[in-house]
């Protein structure tokens, strides 16, 4: 399935669910001073979850431009990690809760897109009964949903103000056999990924560490666009998890690398560096950097940030400068950025 049919099929199935298509918002958060870019579909609801402002339905579902750096040091080096993604959500404004967000998101996974029940392993947080409970009700064994804290399981802005809650994430397991019986969850595995978080939001947090309940409470979701898309097209369809997962072997990254290979003369072999990395390691980790982060560079740009001296067009112009010094490895001398 390529990549546009999947977006297609997840807001097309929430519009049948009640849910209003909205468009992606721009990569600059103009509604919300404490983040340089947009970092969630949830974003664009931030005021409505807190009440401040109404919206005309109270279902909703996006596909958001995201742009995270937090990760920045592992782009490149990982198959799954980016500084622009897009990520598909739906959300309930202080409508329906945890059972139709998880019987949702299970009937969308399992019988949309066919994800394979047995390499499907579920969190939720610690002190959650309700969702674990909800997760048994659907008809998932105990011992495929663990309990993780605050770290893993509750999602919220850290250390500024916001709504948040308790989470639970689906994993998916893309060992060869998929047999690694739940070990690989939240450990920072390429072979075991967290592919979606359904949030529970019911807290307002405040800058000094404490939560206010809100007076509703919603739903935030948020899935792995192309995190999805590389579980799809680099199994064929899950029908080979003999080669390793990657969000860089999809039709997302294809184009560029192709380009890439075009202008510099190698070849994308899709490895990953080890220790003392080789040559053709080097050559693929510049590919990924590279590739990332034309997308960046580009969707923001298009959203009216430019690289720059200060604050967000910093961070952006960083970002343009790592891509081109892993340029170098490639063999670029010249600019070659702009030819993407
Ligand atoms: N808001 C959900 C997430 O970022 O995972």
């Amino acid at each position: 399935m390529k990549t546009d049919e999947i977006r297609e099929k997840y807001l097309s199935f929430y519009e049948t669910k009640g849910h209003t298509r909205c468009e992606s918002d721009v990569l600059v958060p103009t509604w919300d001073p404490s983040v340089l870019f947009t970092p969630a579909g949830m974003n664009p609801f931030k005021d409505h979850f807190l009440g401040k402002v109404k919206l005309d339905f109270t279902r909703a579902t996006s596909s958001q431009k995201c742009l995270r750096t937090g990760d920045i040091d592992n782009v490149g080096r990982t198959s799954y990690h980016h500084t622009f993604f897009e990520m598909l959500g739906n959300f309930s404004v202080g409508e329906y809760f945890k059972e139709e967000a998880i019987g949702y998101a299970w009937e969308f996974i399992t019988e949309s897109l066919k994800l394979p029940k047995d390499r499907l392993w579920i969190t939720v947080y610690l002190e959650d009964d309700e969702a674990f409970d909800m997760w048994r009700r659907i008809g998932l064994p105990e011992e495929r949903i663990s309990r993780w804290g605050e770290k893993e399981n509750f999602w919220g802005p850290v250390g500024a103000e916001g709504p948040c809650g308790p989470c639970s994430e689906l994993h998916i397991d893309l060992t060869p056999e998929g047999d690694t019986k739940g070990s690989l969850v939240n450990a920072d595995s390429g072979q075991c990924i967290e592919i979606w978080n359904l949030v529970f939001i019911q807290y307002n947090a405040n800058p000094d560490g404490t939560f206010v309940p809100l007076a509703a409470r919603h739903v935030d979701t948020g899935m792995g666009f192309e995190r999805v898309a590389a579980v799809m097209q680099s199994t064929n369809g899950f029908s080979d998890f003999s080669r390793p997962v990657s969000n860089y072997d999809t039709d997302v990254f294809s184009p560029i690398f192709a380009e890439l290979e075009k202008l510099s003369g190698k070849k994308y072999a899709a490895t990953l560096p080890g220790p003392g990395q080789t040559g053709q390691e080097k050559t693929d980790t510049a590919f990924r950097v590279i590739g990332d982060h034309i997308r960046t560079l580009s969707f923001s740009i298009a959203d009216g940030i430019q690289p720059g001296n200060t604050d967000r067009n910093y961070v952006l112009r960083r970002i343009l400068r790592r891509a081109v010094r892993y340029g170098r490895t490639l063999g670029f001398h010249e600019p070659f950025f702009f030819k993407l």
